[in-house]
């Protein structure tokens, strides 16, 4: 197969990825993607950083096998904690979602004070303040960084807007609403489908950050500038990988991916 014809790999602890990908395939329609969740294993946001390292690695082994041309991290955790060590171990590119989200909220906040939500090790890792601070060069900024280990159960079970999501969501962003944030980072892929409910939550003046979009721009031109770009090509569906139950996967990722879902595999081992 040409080189430029070969899928780009895209990669998540679990379903959240998939809004990654969804942007991917609005931005890059004539792209073949091969997708991977691992959903035996997620969530990774309370796992070490070896754990993490080790789980990323193997998916991106098994994608390069499949001959991928680049792989999308997308998966915040995985990139705060693994992206550096795959870029040493694999000679393909390779793209987080962290920088291209962290570049967005600068250009969008005007005060500085910036907000970031995110799973206990995306936090943890301090990779947010670390990449706005390196961007930022000289110009004066705050980051607020908060934990939110319930939204992604919260999402995986459907419940993205109601009493109960408005509840959790109220009581995690009183403490950032009261630092005069007015960017908030959506740090985890989970959390667009929170958008709608956070929006109605926050003062109406924070701006929002999905770096999804963000991330599939930077995709683009990843692959134009390393002559990557397919040349022909029609829209074909993803192909799926996930590492439990490829049901469940079809049924709900349906909903992060906003189109019809077909063509999962189980993969037992990696
Ligand atoms: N995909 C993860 C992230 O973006 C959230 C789910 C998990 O904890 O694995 O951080």
């Amino acid at each position: 197969m040409r080189k430029n014809n070969r899928p780009i790999g895209v990669f998540d602890s679990g379903l959240g990825g998939l809004t990654v990908l969804r942007q991917l395939r609005r931005i890059l329609p004539r792209e073949r993607f091969i997708y991977f969740g691992d959903t035996a294993r997620v969530p990774y946001g309370s796992k070490s950083p070896e754990t993490v390292r080790r789980y990323s690695a193997e998916i991106v082994r098994f994608l390069v096998k499949k001959n991928v041309k680049m792989v999308v991290v997308a998966c915040n955790t995985s990139s705060a904690l693994a992206l550096k060590d795959l870029k040493k171990k694999f000679p393909i590119p390779i793209c987080g979602v962290v920088e291209p989200g962290a570049a967005l909220a600068l250009r969008k906040s005007i005060s500085g004070r910036i907000g970031i939500i995110g799973t206990e090790a995306t936090i943890k890792s301090q990779i947010y303040p670390i990449t706005l601070k390196a961007l930022a060069g000289d110009r004066p900024i705050e980051v607020f960084g908060l934990a939110t280990p319930l939204l992604v159960p919260l999402v995986e079970e459907g419940i993205t807007a109601g009493p109960i999501a408005n509840l959790i969501i109220k009581n995690y962003l009183g403490h950032l609403w009261r630092m005069e944030i007015d960017v908030l980072i959506l740090g985890c892929t989970h959390y667009p489908l929170l958008k709608n409910t956070i929006r109605k939550i926050l003062d109406k003046n924070i701006v929002l950050v999905d770096s999804a979009l963000a991330v599939a721009e930077k995709v683009k031109d990843i692959l134009a500038k390393n002559n990557l770009a397919i040349e022909h090509g029609r829209k074909l569906s993803p192909e799926f990988y996930v590492t439990d139950s490829s049901e469940k996967f079809r049924q709900l990722g349906q909903r992060f991916l906003r189109e019809k879902i077909s063509d999962v595999h189980l993969i037992k081992f990696l």
